[in-house]
């Protein structure tokens, strides 16, 4: 045995977390991979990385220090399953198998839960920040055993990025923890790329300013609180020309965005927990609503607003940049109450402070002010919406009345801005002193009896709307 950590899957992504690992002193890396060729590959690419090739399982096993380690970068799925199966047949007992893939939380829960019976240890892993954060340091989400993380906490320290002097990595919690909460990242990811685009999508239908012109607004903005990698990301792709047309690359960009699952897995699971994760699931709906061509074409014609509130540029780029923090601000609170509410439903301890920091850098959501998120959970563990710390209170004292002009001056644009404005909408929902909820009550009891409570005394009512209208107190609970 010469590896103390190997790698499965020799795609993009595998490939660089194993230059990564080959590259960190006392590391030798095993790798595998189902069709030798792409090992070859690796290896004749990169002589300068100590790697130790295997054509089989079993000896790739043998080639492993104990406790074995194994890092499986396969496409989630069935793939997945199949090459647990193929390890549980070689590796022993204490050994451990890291799913790095983006699978779905609920299937890491299955497979820890079926792993652990051999006594081999099961860890699904979050890993993000893309071929580059892979091959230079990612953020890495892991679960699974608290005895794994005593072998796996310095490997993955020694890959991770670095923020502020701390490797961007923590134990998450167990079994499927580390999953979920990269499944939330990614629904944060979803939901900041969609408000960046909305922000970007305001100014130049606004302004008409071109992509080139944008792209240094956005430049200037990531001087500032916005600092951020998708902002970075985004001056570039808008600074980008064609070069067979001479256009702005993002002009001749098909406009129907794809996605993968993990946003649509979010808003599905914040569904199963009763959390309103309303920026998500709309920056979901705009990936659904933009890739759907037929539907479009039939509705360019209808009829939109017969003029554009115009004004001054600077400013409205000013109250863009100020909506655009607001409602980013309100993403990731929808996010943590998501990270919250799964915590509390399967069982796991998530410090949220330690995720903020872990976002700090490597990843694609990795933003300045992850460190105030850090803070506010720190001065209050306890804190029940993460929109209600002292700094994000400033924030959106600051930010609101931007936030409502950009809001309704692009309703009455007819510029489409969802996660602008429901994340506005949420913002007032929850900050609503009394919400028509109570009408809503009253008309569930009305067509089904399903009762409703007071706020002047305890118990369970109901009207006779179908007799003479009187209340009377109902036994059993509300549903
Ligand atoms: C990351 C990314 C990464 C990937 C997602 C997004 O954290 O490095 O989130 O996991 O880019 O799969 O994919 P879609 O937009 O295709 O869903």
């Amino acid at each position: 045995a010469q590896a103390n950590i190997g790698v499965i899957g020799l795609a993009v992504m595998g490939s660089n977390l194993a230059r990564n690992l080959a590259s960190r002193e006392g590391n030798s890396v095993a790798i595998f991979n189902r069709s030798y060729q792409k090992t070859e590959t690796l290896l004749a690419e990169h002589p300068e990385a100590e790697f130790v090739a295997s054509k089989t399982y079993a000896e790739f096993a043998a080639s492993l220090s104990t406790p074995r380690t194994a890092l499986i970068m396969v496409q989630a799925g069935k793939g997945t399953d199949a090459v647990i199966d193929e390890l549980l047949g070689v590796f022993e007992p204490g050994d451990i198998i890291v799913d790095g893939g983006n699978a779905l939380f609920t299937d890491t829960i299955r497979r820890e839960k079926a792993v652990r019976e051999t006594g081999i240890n099961f860890v699904g892993a979050g890993i993000s920040g893309g071929e580059e954060g892979a091959l230079l340091g990612p953020s890495i989400m892991p679960g699974g055993s608290d005895e794994s993380w005593v072998t796996l906490g310095p490997i993955l320290k020694s890959i991770a990025a670095v923020a502020e002097g701390e490797p961007c990595v923590t134990h998450v919690g167990h079994d499927g923890a580390g999953h979920f909460v990269k499944m939330i990242h990614n629904g944060i990811e979803y939901a900041d790329m969609q408000l960046i685009a909305e922000a970007y999508d305001l100014i130049r239908r606004g302004t008409g300013k071109t992509p080139t012109e944008i792209s240094d607004i956005f430049t200037e903005w990531n001087k500032g609180e916005l600092e951020s990698y998708l902002i970075e990301i985004t001056a570039e792709v808008l600074r980008q020309m064609d070069a067979s047309t001479g256009r702005p690359l993002v002009d001749v960009i098909l406009d129907q965005a794809g996605s993968k699952g993990t946003g649509v897995w979010t808003v599905q699971t914040a569904l199963d927990l009763g959390i309103p994760v309303s920026g998500i699931a709309e920056a979901v709906f705009a990936r659904s609503l933009s890739s759907k061509p037929a539907q479009r074409e039939a509705a360019a014609s209808l009829p939109g607003p017969s003029s554009q509130v115009a004004g001054d540029d600077e400013s409205f780029i000013e109250d863009v940049r100020l909506a655009l923090y607001a409602s980013k601000v309100i993403a990731y609170s929808q996010g943590f109450d998501a990270i919250v509410a799964g915590a509390e439903q399967y069982g796991w301890n998530i410090e949220k402070g330690e995720i903020a920091k872990i976002w700090r850098g490597g990843c694609i959501i990795r933003a300045r002010f992850l460190n105030r998120i850090t803070e506010a959970y720190a001065e209050n563990p306890g804190l029940v919406a993460l929109v209600t710390a002292p700094f994000f209170v400033d924030v959106m004292t600051k930010t609101q009345d931007a936030w409502r002009r950009v809001v309704s001056g692009a309703a009455q644009s007819g510029i489409p801005t969802p996660a602008f404005s429901s994340s506005l909408a949420y913002y007032d929902g929850l900050r609503a002193d009394r919400l028509p909820a109570a009408l809503v009550q009253g008309q569930r009891d009305f067509f089904g009896a399903h009762t409703y409570k007071r706020i002047d005394k305890e118990g369970t009512f109901h009207t006779l709307w179908s007799g003479d209208r009187t209340e009377i107190e109902s036994v059993g609970s509300s549903h």
